[in-house]
């Protein structure tokens, strides 16, 4: 949701900084902008619209500075156009700055700001902070000048933020500051950057610091000097990113959504290799867990209620979870919107595990129902103690660094917005967390243990076939719905979550209104929807609802429904039920939400293509929403 980048060096920073813009812009792409100082001025070009657009204007221009600051826009306060693109600058026209986050008391600002003679260009909550900061900076340049009027400034600001600011008068530096949205410096050879996420830094370098809430930093050519709100001098070392610039590289496939649909065989392999302890057979299987999550006996012993809460693809992977943690580790377990969850909490119950679920580990719902969970049990005693676990595949994120422990998914970064692989990771992670679970109560026998394992060992065998074999047909499966308007997804028990985020996966990206039920609810109303021109998708795997599924399949094709069912590739029932087949090989009924979704994303994806559409960057998205 918005990508910050800024640069100072010894390159030309232009290129840089639209370089990781490029790499950024699947946080937002309505508008873009960049500024550097040159010769004593800031230099500001900005285009509304894809990156390409401002691509093509800097083109007409040349500028050799070494430093600048960049964003490419998700828009929150005022329209995507060119006047509320950043880098938004003060009435002097020399004080430049880029922000991701929302200043909640921008209002007041401005009129505090107009009262001062300000003059206000764009809609936006942003335009504030340059103006703040020239109110603050001294009459005279003197060495600090920049960074005790940016402090000062964000003393002001009330919201989430993360903010790079430039001035005509400290050519050679640059100064970030963070409140709870993602900032994170690069520290390259005699140069070092800022980003929003490492995905724009990563080309350059590996070494990272990401910045803790309430921090603010100087970039210079020389160095990075890192302080608190109150300008105490703090001493931190960067990581190495254990990184390959392959994973944001797009290597020959057409889109990333494909390329990341693709992956899944080798996260779910590497989840396995992770999270399986190898030397766990059924002799040795009461002396050890099969499952090597590492988590403490305080947060998982004595668990009698699960509260999940998370937002969008992460939800529907965590009412899979749900269906999990109960069937299989027998515990009670709610899984909430983040965004409900905030003001509406469910009552505190004593021996609670509190699970946040998000890919980009960013989402601001999901941090701050989290963080209000922690809060209303601060300082209580156990039973009631918080308990907080976190499932992501950014162990860099700010979740991994606000709860007890994370389960790294192993997916590393997706690009795509739509969530393919990070899905199937997490629900890998709920796999494991609910088979610890369950070792851990004796809810299982070790033959139980020993046949799932021996099924989620399968799964990478089994995606790679669905792909292989499967590709083609749903490519041209899809064409026949190109102009298509409604569709609806049916699934029950463990693949209703299923249904939902096949139909999440076909809106956000094809424009096609797609709604999940469960199978059995259809009859209660949603059926009034069917006719010929809308086609159902049913999830009819093998296991306790197979038949369930395939007589409301029936319910709905005799309403005229065209009928595409996913089911297993020896299903002979189901090959007289459906108009259509997605075949996938047969599991075991509670493994199969992840061999189930990739005939789903296939779908979704090429549907989406087939109609001409930017399928890694739909309109109005962005894959880190870090706004509430
Ligand atoms: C859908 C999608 C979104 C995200 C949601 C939560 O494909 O990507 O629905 O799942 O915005 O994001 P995270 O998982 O980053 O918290």
């Amino acid at each position: 949701m918005c990508g910050i980048v800024g640069y100072i060096g010894t390159k030309t920073a232009t290129e840089v900084l639209i370089d990781g813009l490029e790499r950024l812009e699947y946080r937002g792409y309505d508008s873009a902008g960049i500024a550097t100082v040159l010769e004593g001025t800031v230099h500001c070009t900005r285009a509304k619209g894809k990156l390409y657009n401002l691509r093509e204007k800097l083109e007409r221009e040349v500028n050799p500075s070494q430093m600048g600051i960049g964003h490419t826009r998700w828009a929150t306060h005022g329209k995507p156009e060119e006047h509320n693109a950043h880098p938004h600058r003060d009435s002097s026209k020399r004080v430049a700055v880029v922000q991701n986050g929302i200043i909640e008391n921008h209002q007041e600002l401005r009129e505090e700001l107009i009262e001062k003679g300000c003059e206000f260009l764009s809609e936006t909550d942003t335009e504030v902070i340059p103006h703040l900061i020239a109110q603050y900076l001294p009459e005279t340049v003197d060495y600090d000048g920049l960074l005790e009027a940016v402090q000062k400034a964000v003393h002001r600001l009330n919201g989430s933020f993360a903010i790079a600011v430039i001035c005509a008068d400290y050519p050679d530096e640059i100064i970030v500051a963070r409140h709870q949205a993602p900032l994170i410096i690069g520290f390259g050879q005699g140069e070092f950057f800022c980003a929003s996420d490492v995905t724009a830094v990563v080309p350059h370098t590996h070494a990272v610091l990401s910045l803790e809430n309430g921090e603010i930093a100087r970039l210079t050519a020389l160095g990075v000097e890192v302080y608190d709100f109150d300008l105490k001098r703090l001493r931190k070392l960067p990581r190495t990113l254990d990184w390959n610039i392959a994973t944001v590289e797009k290597q020959g496939f057409r889109h990333f959504m494909l390329k990341e649909i693709y992956e899944q065989p080798s996260v779910v392999r590497s989840c396995l290799e992770t999270y399986l302890d190898p030397s766990w057979n059924i002799e040795n299987g009461e002396e050890k867990s099969p499952i090597a999550l590492g988590l403490a006996a305080e947060l998982c012993d004595n668990v009698d209620y699960i509260q999940i809460v998370a937002c969008g693809t992460s939800w529907n992977a965590s009412v899979v979870g749900k269906y999990l943690l109960e069937q299989l580790a027998g515990i009670p377990t709610m899984v909430q919107y983040a965004s409900e969850f905030r003001y509406s909490p469910a009552p505190m119950l004593a021996n609670t595990l509190t699970v946040g679920v998000t890919q980009s580990g960013e989402t601001a719902d999901t941090l701050a129902a989290l963080e209000m969970e922690k809060q209303r049990r601060m300082g209580l005693e156990f039973p009631y103690d918080a308990r907080i676990l976190g499932i992501t595949n950014r162990p860099e994120s700010t979740l991994a660094h606000m709860v007890d422990r994370i389960i790294n998914t192993q997916a590393g970064i997706e690009i795509g917005v739509a969530a393919t692989k990070s899905f199937t990771a997490q629900l890998m992670g709920f796999y494991f967390l609910a088979l610890e679970l369950a070792y851990r109560r004796k809810r299982l026998s070790l033959e139980k243990f020993e046949s799932l394992i021996k099924g989620l060992r399968e799964l990478p065998n089994q995606i790679e076939l669905i792909l292989s074999q499967q590709e083609k047909q749903i490519e041209e499966l899809a064409h026949e719905f190109i102009e298509t308007q409604d569709f609806i997804f049916l699934g029950r028990g463990v693949n209703f979550p299923i249904a939902l985020e096949g139909a999440l996966k076909l809106k956000e990206i094809s424009y096609i209104h797609a709604e999940g039920y469960p199978a059995g609810e259809m009859k209660h109303g949603p059926i009034a929807l069917l006719d010929a021109k809308v086609p159902v998708v049913a999830i009819a795997m093998p296991g306790e609802v197979h038949d369930k599924v395939l007589s409301n399949a029936q319910e709905a094709k005799a309403r005229d429904a065209r009928l595409i069912g996913v089911t297993s590739v020896d299903d002979n029932e189901a090959r007289s039920t459906f108009d259509d087949l997605l075949f996938v090989p047969h599991v075991d009924e509670i493994l199969s939400p992840i061999i189930a979704v990739i005939p789903l994303q296939l779908l979704a994806y090429h549907i989406a293509a087939r109609r001409g559409l930017d399928v890694d960057q739909p309109r109005n998205l962005a894959k880190s929403v870090t706004v509430e």
